[in-house]
């Protein structure tokens, strides 16, 4: 069955709202085609495999850095065989738009912030809760306990084949303003991911919370379109968020990390040999890549520090309980669409 999945996608939704829908249509649209864009299914010798793999953040960030490991990795185990096009900083599509365009076989690969499934699973809301994870060693055990991963897979059936779960970092927020306290917060606009469990964290601290593409936020702030948010050390440092944020606060509060995932009927249509290739490579690229991740955004950290435009804010350990009183709320708002024994896993994983 032949079809125009851009005309189909493009012209059917309407921008935002649409996304759930045409990406469990797509879904069911190409398992009826009984095979994905970009695979064969035949093996023939001397067919090419192209993966493209579009992805927001800067080439520098943990994701940037592994995303191009994947792919010189990938193409010297299978020279002329396979070719993976990594296109960073949001150049191709935005992430929203990524999940769209994997469902539908217009691209092979993604690495989309797990805090932006939460249209398709609850399960990976367990890593938007605040302070729930103290650091990346936490998150990695949960990640590799019994628990943490049998979701890797958990939508493989709605078109999403996870891979791996990558690391970027934990969480700092910044602001116009010193935020020492959760009272800080209070009446500021903050970016956020599209994520219910975020959207409720910022009201916890009394904060206005906007869904927004990563890409849009740089000038969001700069224009005061928003006020504040919420990222990481490297995403701050790569985006240039700290030029237009004259604080920042160290509060490790949450995590991102991504869900690397392919379309499984392409995957499917693979050759075996190429197919189980790119899973030692991308078993490869993971451990490589998560063993770095910390490290990038100390140095990001340092660098912000560095350039003197913005302060960067340690908290004592009575500020630090506050924030985490504020915003523990949450934990009790979403145990019940989580499963609380996802989160007793995560708990039970901290050092
Ligand atoms: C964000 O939207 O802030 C992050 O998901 C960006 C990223 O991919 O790290």
């Amino acid at each position: 069955m032949k079809f125009d999945s851009t005309i189909l996608s493009r012209t059917l939704f309407a921008r935002g709202a649409r996304r759930l829908t045409a990406v469990v249509l797509a879904a069911v649209i190409i398992a009826g085609c009984g095979g994905g864009a970009g695979g064969g299914g035949q093996a023939a010798e001397d067919q090419v495999y192209l993966i493209k793999f579009p992805h927001v953040t800067a080439p520098g960030t943990p994701k940037g850095q592994a995303a191009e490991r994947f792919k010189q990795l990938a193409e010297e185990r299978f020279p002329g065989r396979v070719v993976v096009e990594v296109y960073p900083s949001s150049q191709l599509m935005n992430d929203d738009d990524s999940l769209e365009a994997l469902a539908f076989g217009e691209i092979q690969m993604i690495a989309v912030s797990l805090s932006k499934f939460d249209r398709l699973t609850h399960s990976y809301q367990v890593f938007d809760l605040p302070f729930l994870f103290p650091n990346l060693e936490a998150v990695e055990a949960f990640q590799a306990s019994e628990a943490g991963r049998a979701t890797l897979t958990e939508i493989a059936d709605r078109g999403f084949l996870g891979l791996a779960f990558w690391h970027n970092g934990m969480k700092q927020l910044s602001g116009p303003r010193e935020l020492r306290l959760p009272e800080d917060a209070d009446g500021l606009k903050f970016r956020i991911m599209e994520s219910d469990v975020l959207q409720a964290q910022v009201l916890q601290i009394g904060g206005s919370p906007q869904k927004m593409a990563y890409g849009e936020v740089y000038q969001a702030l700069q224009t005061g379109a928003i006020d504040a948010q919420e990222n990481t050390w490297s995403n701050i440092y790569s985006s240039k968020f700290y030029e237009v944020q004259p604080y920042m606060t160290a509060s490790n509060h949450g995590y991102i990390g991504y869900l690397v995932a392919v379309n499984p009927q392409f995957w499917q249509s693979l050759p075996d040999d190429i197919r189980t290739g790119l899973e030692e490579v991308m078993a490869d690229v993971t451990a490589w890549g998560n063993a770095r991740s910390a490290e990038i955004n100390q140095q990001a950290r340092a660098k912000i520090a560095e350039s003197g435009r913005s302060e960067i804010l340690d908290l004592s350990p009575a500020e630090l309980a506050a924030w985490q009183e504020a915003m523990r709320p949450v934990w009790d708002q979403f145990s019940g669409d989580i499963g609380t024994d996802l989160i007793d896993a995560a708990i039970a994983s901290r050092p």
